[in-house]
C-alpha cells in the first residue's frame, strides 16, 4: 500500500536529501496512493479534475500553499552551497543571496497561502508538492550532460551547448525550446553553471558573480528583463535560458520512474513532458 509519506520519501531519497526542504511538503495526507495526477502547476481546477478523475492524489511541482509559500525564500539559501562550488567566496555569497531572499520574502509573504489547499481538503483529495528536490535531479543531471559534452573541448561555442541539450529528450519533446538570451551562437561557452535549483534566479549580481569567478555561461530555466539586460552590459558571459516546462519535467519524469516501478499509476500534465 503506498501513502503519500512514500511517495515523498521516495523522491527525497534519488535527491540525496533526507527531509523535505522548505518549499515542498505534503499539504492533506493520503494512503492506498494507486493513481496519481502531476503536473508542474496544479492547483484549485486541477484538484477538480483529479477528483472527476478518480486518482487518488493531486501532486503540483511549484509550490502552492502552506508554508511552502510563505517560507519559500529559505530553499534560497542552497545557492550559497553552489556559489562556493564554483569559487565565489562563501561570505560573499551569503550576502548576495539574504539580499535577493528579503526581496523574494516581500513578495511571498502576502500571498494567499490557503487557496488550493482548502480546495483539496473540502474535495478530501490528497494534495502535496515536490519542489526542489526535483530540481537538484535536473541540475546535477543536465550539469553532468554538459560537462561531458564540453569536456576536452575548450573552444566548444554556445551552439554546441545548445546542440548538447537538444539530444535529452525532454527539450526535444518541449514547445519551449531551448534559447541563447546572452551572447551568441559563435561565442565561446567557457565553463558552464547549471543554475536550477535555487528556489527562484538569484538576480543580476549572483551572476555576476558567477562570470567573475571563471564561469563562462550559466544555463538556467529563466531570465528576468533586468537581468537579461545587466548581464549584457557586464560584457562578460553568457546566459542560456533551457526552457522552464522541459527543465522541470527532467527531475519531475526520474521521479515518477521510480514510482512507476512500485506499480503507481501516473497521469502527467500542466506542462510535463
Ligand atoms: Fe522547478
Ligand atoms: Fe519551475
Amino acid at each position: 500500500m503506498v501513502t503519500t509519506r512514500e511517495l515523498m520519501d521516495k523522491a527525497l531519497a534519488l535527491a540525496g536529501l533526507d527531509k523535505e526542504p522548505a518549499d515542498t511538503g505534503i499539504y492533506l495526507e493520503g494512503e492506498d496512493i494507486k493513481k496519481v495526477l502531476i503536473g508542474v502547476d496544479m492547483e484549485t481546477p486541477e484538484i477538480l479534475l483529479g477528483k472527476e478523475l478518480g486518482v487518488d492524489v493531486v501532486i503540483s511541482h511549484h509550490p502552492t500553499a502552506g508554508d511552502q509559500i510563505i517560507k519559500f525564500h529559505e530553499v534560497m539559501e542552497v545557492q550559497i552551497d553552489k556559489m562556493v562550488e564554483f569559487g565565489i567566496p562563501i561570505n560573499h555569497a551569503q550576502k548576495m543571496i539574504r539580499k535577493r531572499m528579503k526581496q523574494v520574502e516581500l513578495g511571498s509573504h502576502v500571498r494567499n497561502y490557503d487557496r488550493s489547499r482548502s480546495a483539496a481538503k473540502l474535495l478530501d483529495m490528497p494534495y502535496m508538492n515536490i519542489h526542489i528536490p526535483a530540481d537538484f535531479i535536473t541540475e546535477r543531471y543536465i550539469q553532468g550532460h554538459l560537462n561531458e559534452i564540453v569536456k576536452d573541448r575548450p573552444k566548444a561555442k554556445l551552439k554546441d551547448v545548445l546542440e548538447g541539450l537538444n539530444l535529452i529528450e525532454e527539450y526535444q519533446n518541449t514547445e519551449g525550446k531551448p534559447v541563447i538570451r546572452v551572447g551568441g551562437p559563435e561565442d565561446y561557452a567557457g565553463k558552464i553553471a547549471v543554475l536550477m535549483a535555487g528556489g527562484t534566479n538569484g538576480g543580476e549580481d549572483v551572476f555576476k558573480a558567477y562570470f567573475q569567478a571563471g564561469v563562462g555561461t550559466i544555463v538556467c530555466m529563466h531570465v528576468p528583463e533586468n537581468v537579461k539586460k545587466a548581464v549584457e552590459s557586464q560584457g562578460m558571459g553568457n546566459i542560456i535560458v533551457a526552457g522552464h516546462m522541459a527543465s522541470d519535467s527532467i527531475g519531475l519524469n526520474k521521479i515518477i520512474e521510480l514510482w512507476e516501478k512500485d506499480g503507481v499509476d501516473v497521469t502527467k500534465m500542466s506542462g510535463i513532458v
